[in-house]
């Protein structure tokens, strides 16, 4: 398992996606008003749109593109709709978040 350094937390604001790369990866990162971070695939699983531009209400966040709504925890996409997105584990060392792949 590796651990990849993506942000500082103070480069993300509480409720706005952030889109950072990973090799050929694209993630998209999130921090709610509870303080918890999320690193979800930044693709919706409907027809790809683009998640770090969504809009964040408690842990889940609602693509810009149709609003699908996706929980931050574990990417699974809301009824009436069907899907899952990948989700990574975020650790947090000072202020320094890291992926662990
Ligand atoms: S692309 Fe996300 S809801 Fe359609």
């Amino acid at each position: 398992m590796s651990k990849i350094e993506i942000s500082s937390v103070e480069q993300l604001p509480e409720k706005l996606g952030k889109c950072v790369k990973v090799g050929d990866m694209e993630l998209a990162l999130f921090r709610s008003s509870s303080g918890q971070i999320y690193a979800l695939e930044n693709r919706c699983p409907h027809k790809g749109g683009d998640l770090s531009q969504g809009i964040v209400s408690g842990e889940f966040v609602f693509c810009p593109l149709h609003d699908w709504k996706i929980c931050m925890k574990d990417g699974k996409v809301q009824e009436p709709d069907h899907g899952c997105v990948k989700t990574y584990k975020v650790e947090m060392n000072h202020d320094k978040l890291f992926i662990l792949l």
